[in-house]
């Protein structure tokens, strides 16, 4: 990576703001469903305690919208922080207040405040240079390891970058590391997987991955739009009929790229997204009305991990089905299994497909386990983020 980080500056007795992605799942109580986000900043945190910085954490929670809402508060982070640290982690009132302001000015080094969610304030979002500024004025270096919220331009995640020396924290690094390195120096065959519902939100990612893969495999929701597109009936699972064209010149593109493009042979069909729902295995091309596609076929998943076996790198993005729901999280699970096996560099982009390899407990068994869901897929698109755009180079 050519971004400066964290070792690249002397943080000793300096006021050190911290941008993390603490933007974890909760229950309906506020118990933390999956520290993941919180875990995977602790380096950059305790580097920066061991090296006598005051750190200053921020983060987001959910999206607000601008308004303080209590269901959005960072304290159930802050609680968890102080268990992963050992150490009491002081949560402020608010963002760039009062409290916050009193809370930094009793800092000693090496210890640590978060400040509530940067998104209770309307202009978080907008990226206004006045809050931004404000926000930068509460330390002396910004060290951005919110990986997960690297592709938005916020106050938080970009801006205060105009105020402050920026520099990287372990878990961008890592994360660039990991992803780039697949993407540009990729040992061979390299294989992406790409899931989930729609072909409109993952047509960067084709794209761009169609120009460096050996193989792409489809499953999920999206692989229906590409039949229909070829001419058969789907009957009522989801499809993008507004996007049949470009998923025939997706397949095409695949043909002259030389990438061998895989759909899925067979598909499990449901009468509706619920758990007992009658369902029963159906031939992609034959799928009746009144049925919808929820999971990849057996069939299929033994073609699939077949084509895994000899893939030296996998990058997989969306689950291959409804994996929420036990008989739909089959072909998922077993696509897991085979990357778990597998002595390939496995990378599994965030979001959705993290939380279904998480569910399979597989998690230690792959090599990369992206915190990022928008932002793993913006950068495997190849788009440059904000949040790390703004760093200064080495
Ligand atoms: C995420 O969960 O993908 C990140 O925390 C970003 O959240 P956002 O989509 O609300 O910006």
């Amino acid at each position: 990576m050519n971004k400066k980080t964290v070792r690249d500056i002397d943080v000793k007795g300096k006021r050190v703001l911290v941008r993390c992605d603490f933007n974890v799942p909760q229950d309906e109580e506020g118990n933390i469903t999956d520290n993941r986000r919180i875990v995977s900043s602790l380096p950059t945190i305790k580097y920066l305690i061991e090296n006598g910085a005051k750190v200053i954490l921020c983060s987001h929670l959910g999206r607000p919208k601008g308004e303080v809402k209590k269901e959005f508060s960072l304290a159930p982070v802050a609680k968890e922080l102080s268990k992963q640290l050992n150490i009491e982690v002081k949560l402020a009132d608010d963002i760039i207040g009062e409290s916050a302001k009193k809370l930094v000015s009793e800092m000693k080094d090496g210890e640590v405040v978060l400040l509530e969610n940067v998104r209770f304030d309307a202009r978080e979002e907008k990226n206004d240079p006045e809050f931004a500024k404000q926000l930068a004025s509460l330390a002396e270096i910004y060290v951005n390891d919110a990986f997960g919220t690297s592709h938005r331009a916020h106050a938080s995640t970009a801006g205060v970058a105009d105020y402050l020396p920026a520099v990287s924290g372990f878990l961008i690094e890592k994360e660039l590391d990991f992803m780039g390195n697949a993407l540009e120096n990729p040992a061979r065959p390299f294989v992406a997987i790409l899931g989930g519902k729609k072909v409109s939100d993952k047509i960067g990612v084709i794209n761009a991955l169609l120009e460096k893969v050996d193989t792409l495999i489809i499953g999920g929701a999206m692989a229906y739009t590409f039949f229909k597109a070829q001419g058969y009936g789907v009957g009522d699972s989801i499809c993008e009929l507004d996007k049949l064209d470009l998923a025939l010149e997706l397949l095409e593109k695949a043909k002259q790229k030389g990438v061998k493009l895989m759909l899925p042979v067979d598909t499990k069909v449901g009468k509706a997204p619920e758990k007992d729902t009658e369902s029963k295995i159906v031939k992609c091309t034959e799928i009746p009305d009144g049925w919808e596609g929820f999971d990849i076929g057996p069939e299929t998943i033994e073609i699939y991990k077949k084509e895994l076996k000899d893939a030296k790198t996998i990058v997989w993005n969306g689950p291959l089905g409804l994996f929420e729901i036990d008989q739909f999280a089959i072909g998922t699970n077993e696509i897991a299994k085979a990357l778990a096996e597998s002595d390939a560099v496995t990378i599994i982009g965030g979001g959705d497909s993290a939380a279904a390899i998480e569910k399979a407990g597989l998690s230690d068994k792959m090599t990369h386990i992206s915190t990022g869901g928008g932002a793993s897929l913006e950068f495997l698109e190849g788009k440059k983020l904000p949040g790390i755009e703004c760093l200064e180079n080495k």
